[in-house]
C-alpha cells in the first residue's frame, strides 16, 4: 500500500537509547556487587571480558550529560540485580541502591525519562548456584528484587521493563542463558526455566500495578518476522512453526496468560513439555502487561527440508545464521534471504521487516509498543581529530526510522524508539570491537587507554532526527 501522506512521529514521542549494566557499568566486584553469571563465564580470550566494560558506573554524570545533548527523550537502562543483591535475594547492598539513586536522579535533572529493565542476562551467581531458574526459589527472589526497585525508585521511573530477551535466553541457552555446561536434556530444562520466568514476570507485574499504580510496566522480547524460503506450503508451515516457537510463546504467555498452541505442541512431540499447575496459569492470567517492548535487529528466513539437503532445486541455500536460535531442523531449516544484505558480522539488514514485525505484534496483542533495541554493530575507525564516520549506522537507523513511520502510518501504536546503544559498550560475544553506540569510548579489548568519550557522526545526525520528531531523516549531515 502506498500512502500518499505519512503520519508524523506523535507529539511526546520517546525517542531514546538503550544499554544494559553488566555491558556498560563496570566495577564489576565494586562497592559491594555480588558477582552475576555473566562474571563467571568464560569468553574468548581475544576479547574483552565485562570487569571495566565502559566505565559507566565512574563516569555516568559525564555520559547523561552527552545523552541530553544528544537530546534523548528517555534512556533505556537496566539494573544489576546482584548490585542491589549481592547474592540475589539476601540483604540489599546500600551502596548498589546509591548508585542507582544517583545515576535516576542524574538522568531526571535533565528531564530525561527513565525506562528501566529489571533484568538483562545477569542473573545473580548466587542464585546460579542454588539451580538458577531451574529452581522455583528464583521466582521469589526476583520478585522481591522487583519490588525493592519498585519501592526505591519508583517515585521517578513510569516505565519498567520486565526481562531482556527471555526468548534468546531459552533459545540460545548455553550461550546467553542459564544453563549449566553439561545439563543433560538441555531443552527440557530450558522450558522449564523459561516457565518459571513467566512466573516471575507476572509477578513482577502483578506488583508492579499495585505498588505504583501509574507507573507502566511490559516484557523485552527479541522479536523478528520470519519469511518462508518459498512459496511452498510446506515452507510456510516451517516459518509459522518457527515464528510461534521463536516469537509468540512468549508473547502469548505474557498477554494472553496461556501457551501457544504450537509451540505446546513442538514441546509435547519433543518430550520438552514444562511442569505446569492450575496455579500457575492463574497467575499468568493475572499478570497483564501495559505495552510491549521488543528488540529488532534482524528479519529470518526458514524452509522445511530435510537435514541432509543444504541446497534445493530451486537454488536456496541453507545458512547457519546467529538470528536463528533455537535451530531444530526436523520442524524448520534457517535460509538465506537472497533479496537481504549482511552486516560486517553476517546478519541480515532488513528496514521492511522491522515495519512487518511492527505490525504482526500489534495486530496480535493490540497494545502499545516500544522499540527497544535495533541498531548496527561495526568494527568503527576513530580518524584523526577522534571522529568516527559512522556514514553506515546513520544509513542503517535512517532506513530502519522510516519503516517505522509507515508502520504508524498503518495504524500500529509506536510510542517510543531507543536504539541499541546510546555509547559504545561491550557486545554479548564479540567483544568492544563490535561498537553500536551514538558516542565512542576510547579503548581497545584489553588496552583501556584513557576510556574518553567522542562524539560519532551518528551523534549529530541522531540529536537533529530527535530535535525534529523524526521529520529530517536525510543522511546528509556536517561533520
Ligand atoms: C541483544 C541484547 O540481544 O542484542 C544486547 O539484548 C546485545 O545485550 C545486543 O548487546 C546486540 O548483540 P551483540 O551480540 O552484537 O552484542
Amino acid at each position: 500500500m502506498h500512502y500518499r501522506t505519512l503520519a508524523p512521529f506523535p507529539q511526546g514521542f520517546l525517542w531514546g537509547a538503550s544499554t544494559s549494566a553488566y555491558q556498560v557499568e563496570g566495577a564489576w566486584d565494586q562497592d559491594g556487587k555480588g558477582p552475576s553469571v555473566i562474571d563467571r563465564a568464560s569468553f574468548a580470550p581475544e576479547l574483552s571480558d565485562f570487569t571495566v566494560t565502559s566505565d559507566h558506573y565512574h563516569r555516568f554524570a559525564e555520559d547523561i550529560a552527552l545523552f541530553a545533548e544528544l537530546g534523548l527523550k528517555t534512556y533505556r537502562f537496566s539494573i544489576s540485580w546482584s548490585r542491589l543483591f549481592p547474592t540475589g535475594d539476601g540483604e540489599v547492598n546500600p551502596l548498589g541502591v546509591a548508585f542507582y539513586q544517583r545515576l535516576i536522579d542524574e538522568i531526571c535533572r535533565y528531564g530525561i525519562e527513565p525506562l528501566v529493565t529489571l533484568y538483562h542476562f545477569d542473573l545473580p551467581w548466587a542464585l546460579q548456584e542454588q539451580g538458577g531458574w531451574s529452581n522455583p526459589h528464583t521466582i521469589a527472589a526476583f520478585e522481591r528484587f522487583a519490588r525493592t526497585a519498585f519501592e526505591l525508585f519508583g517515585d521517578r521511573v513510569n516505565y519498567w521493563l520486565t526481562i531482556n530477551e527471555q526468548n534468546m535466553m531459552i533459545l540460545k541457552g548455553d550461550v546467553i542463558g542459564t544453563l549449566p555446561p553439561g545439563t543433560l536434556d538441555p531443552e527440557k530444562t530450558l522450558y522449564q526455566q523459561n516457565h518459571h520466568m513467566m512466573l516471575a514476570q507476572a509477578r513482577a507485574m502483578i506488583a508492579c500495578h499495585a505498588m505504583l499504580p501509574a507507573a507502566k510496566i511490559g516484557p523485552a522480547p527479541n522479536i523478528s518476522c520470519v519469511y518462508p524460503a518459498s512459496c511452498r506450503p510446506e515452507d510456510v508451515i516451517a516459518a509459522n512453526n518457527y515464528a510461534s516457537i521463536r516469537n509468540w510463546l512468549y508473547l502469548d504467555l505474557a498477554c494472553f496468560g496461556r501457551y501457544n498452541a504450537v509451540a505446546w505442541s513442538f514441546m509435547t512431540e519433543k518430550g520438552y513439555l514444562p511442569q505446569v499447575s492450575a496455579e500457575d496459569m492463574a497467575l499468568l492470567q493475572a499478570g497483564r502487561p501495559d505495552f510491549i517492548a521488543f528488540n529488532y535487529y534482524a528479519s529470518t528466513t526458514v524452509a522445511a527440508e530435510s537435514a541432509t539437503h543444504t541446497e534445493r532445486e530451486d537454488g536456496l541455500r541453507e545458512v547457519e545464521d546467529q538470528q536463528l536460535p533455537g535451530l531444530d531442523k526436523s520442524v524448520y531449516i534457517g535460509f538465506d534471504n537472497p533479496h537481504l544484505e549482511h552486516n560486517e558480522f553476517g546478519w541480515y539488514i532488513d528496514p521492511v521487516g522491522f515495519r512487518i514485525t511492527a505490525r504482526e505484534i500489534y495486530e496480535r496483542y493490540h497494545l502499545p509498543l516500544i522499540i527497544t533495541e535495533n541498531g548496527l554493530g561495526a568494527f568503527d575507525k576513530l580518524d584523526t581529530g577522534n571522529k568516527v564516520h559512522d556514514d553506515y549506522r546513520i544509513e542503517y537507523l535512517s532506513n530502519h526510522i522510516a519503516q517505522l513511520q509507515l508502520a504508524i502510518t498503518d495504524g500500529v501504536e509506536l510510542f517510543g524508539y531507543c536504539p541499541w546503544s546510546a555509547i559504545d559498550l561491550v557486545s554479548t560475544h564479540q567483544g568492544i570491537g563490535k561498537r553500536y553506540g551514538f558516542i565512542y569510548v576510547n579503548r581497545d579489548e584489553h588496552d583501556l587507554k584513557d576510556l574518553a568519550r567522542y562524539r560519532k557522526k551518528s551523534f549529530f545526525w541522531y540529536q537533529r532526527l530527535i530535535a525534529t520528531n523524526g521529520m529530517q531523516l536525510d543522511t546528509d549531515i556536517d561533520y
